[in-house]
């Protein structure tokens, strides 16, 4: 299946000059949807995950399928103040200025062997934010799983010591 045609690029949003990939034309559409979980699910089952993590909003909505779909759980990653439990977290940068995500302390386990989901890798700040929670936790980073990476910003620069897995490029 060509999943390329199920996205659609929006321009101008949500600022002047960024072309947007919007995947809900991907999630909308059974068919598209489940073929590109099941793609990822292929991935994890090549590197072998104990447990899915996946960063606020949209790597909950392509990795809590996967979880589903190996039978095995996901821990979430939000921005500050949505977790009611005791959280580690870590600063990333944005644009202009910085945010923080946060995990809760017992969500993955010392060895663990994790695979982090998204739906878009940009510049990679999310994931090395994420890559950094899990480690402090003791989880194993096995795989970086995306739906689309958009190459010219180089995410896969930063995060050069990992495996990355992406469905489409642009
Ligand atoms: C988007 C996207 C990725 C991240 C990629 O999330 O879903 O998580 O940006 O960018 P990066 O590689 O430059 O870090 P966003 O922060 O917009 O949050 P949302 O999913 O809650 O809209």
């Amino acid at each position: 299946m060509d999943l390329k045609q199920y996205v659609t690029t929006v321009e101008d949003w949500p600022k002047p000059g960024i072309s947007f990939k919007d995947i809900t034309t991907i999630m909308d559409n059974g068919e598209a949807y489940k073929y590109a979980t099941d793609q990822i699910v292929e991935y994890a089952k090549k590197v072998n995950v104990d447990i899915i993590v996946g960063p606020e909003a949209r790597g909950f909505i392509i990795g809590c399928p996967v979880a589903y779909s190996l039978g095995i759980g996901f821990a979430p990653v939000r921005k500050e103040g949505k977790l009611p439990r005791e959280v580690i977290r870590a600063e990333y940068g944005l644009e202009y200025g910085k945010d923080i995500l946060t995990m809760h302390k017992d969500a993955v386990k010392p060895g663990q062997r994790v695979l982090i989901v998204d739906d878009l890798l940009a510049t990679g700040g999310t994931i090395d934010a994420t890559i950094q929670l899990v480690e402090e936790l003791g989880g194993v980073v096995v795989g970086c799983a995306f739906l689309i990476e958009l190459t010219y910003l180089e995410g896969r620069k930063k995060l050069k010591d990992y495996d990355i897995c992406t469905l489409m490029q642009y």
